[in-house]
């Protein structure tokens, strides 16, 4: 991440803080609108400079934050072939570096190419990254992909209408061993994974995370939204593009991992921030046999208690190195 900071430091250098700003503001905008666009978003280098450090270390985290989970139900596995999809800037090659160090056949397909342009110049700092594939592509029914162990399609769905994001998890199924699909974690974006996760469910792949299971979700539709947290650290830059003085800021974001390799996924899955009371933790779990449940760990439960109060929200359920 330091890294990708070090490079973001440096785009920016240079360009007029108004310029860039101004950018933000219109980025706002146009993200709020939450609707498919017909025409690329990033139209030139202000735009892509505001959106690489406005957005960028934030998808990153997001990104980053579902490949860890991921990577914990398929221990000693690395991919050895990555393509990002709408991958703008390229902030998910930065997450799968961080995750699984080391060079490997990375391509990133945009139709934007200003935001291609910048995600070159940014990864140029990244010695795995450096020869990567930037190349434009427009997602749609006739969108093919090269075979490839990892897919990455990260905030990417919001933009699409729903024949293009269909066409879209089909190709990345066809091409992709594993498919990780991360949106926002908000009702929509949660709704969009959902139907990208049936999607994949129904061509053959299985759940690796979130979900500790390959059935449909315990959530009734329109009474909640799964979405997990990624704290983002707001270096000085991040806080004169984007305002205010926190030192960091939660990014919410709904995820699906799911694989043709065989995954075993975490027995339960800790789906909101646990709740830590005087002797005892409750938390609310997802689990393997497709119920949402509230347990409580108390003291009584030794260890258990411990990693109870260690535990985070989309932490797997009992952790991995935990003994019982
Ligand atoms: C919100 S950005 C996300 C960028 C990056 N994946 C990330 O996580 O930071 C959405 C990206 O999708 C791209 N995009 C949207 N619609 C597209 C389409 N029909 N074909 C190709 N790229 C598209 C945009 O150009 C933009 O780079």
């Amino acid at each position: 991440m330091n890294d990708l900071r070090t490079a973001l430091a440096d785009l920016l250098d240079g360009l007029p803080p108004r310029e860039v700003a101004a950018a933000v503001d219109r980025l706002i905008a146009n993200y709020r609108g939450d609707t498919p666009t017909h025409a690329p978003i990033l139209r030139d280098r202000a735009d892509v400079a505001a959106y690489a450090a406005y957005r960028m270390p934030a998808t990153f985290e997001a990104v980053r934050s579902a490949l860890a989970a991921l990577a914990d139900v398929l221990p000693g596995w690395t991919p050895a072939g990555h393509t990002d999809v709408g991958g703008g800037t390229g902030a998910a090659t930065w997450a799968v570096q961080t995750t699984w160090p080391g060079e490997r056949a990375v391509t990133v397909l945009d139709w934007a190419e200003p935001a291609l342009a910048v995600g070159r110049r940014l990864a140029a700092a990244h010695p795995a990254l450096k020869d990567a594939r930037w190349q434009r592509a427009r997602i749609g029914a006739d969108l093919t992909l090269d075979d490839t162990d990892l897919v990455t399609v990260s905030y990417v769905l919001n933009e699409l209408a729903e024949p293009d994001r269909a066409a879209l998890v089909d190709a990345a199924a066809r091409a992709a061993r594993t498919v990780v699909i991360v949106e926002a974690g908000t009702p929509a974006g949660y709704a969009r994974v959902i139907e990208a996760r049936d999607r994949l469910i129904r061509a053959g792949f299985r759940i690796a995370a979130p979900c500790p299971h390959s059935a449909a979700c315990p959530i009734a539709p329109g009474t909640d939204w799964c979405h997990f947290s990624a704290r983002v650290g707001r270096s000085s830059l991040h806080r004169q593009v984007k305002g205010g003085s926190l030192a960091y800021e939660d990014e919410k974001f709904s995820y699906v991992a799911a694989t043709r390799l065989p995954a075993e996924p975490a027995p339960a899955r800790v789906v909101r921030r646990p709740q830590i009371r005087k002797g005892q933790v409750l938390l609310d779990l997802c689990e393997a046999d497709e119920r949402l449940s509230r347990g409580t760990v108390t003291k009584r439960h030794g260890d258990l208690y411990k990693a109870a109060r260690d535990a985070d929200w989309g932490d797997a359920w009992p952790p991995y190195d935990s003994a019982s």
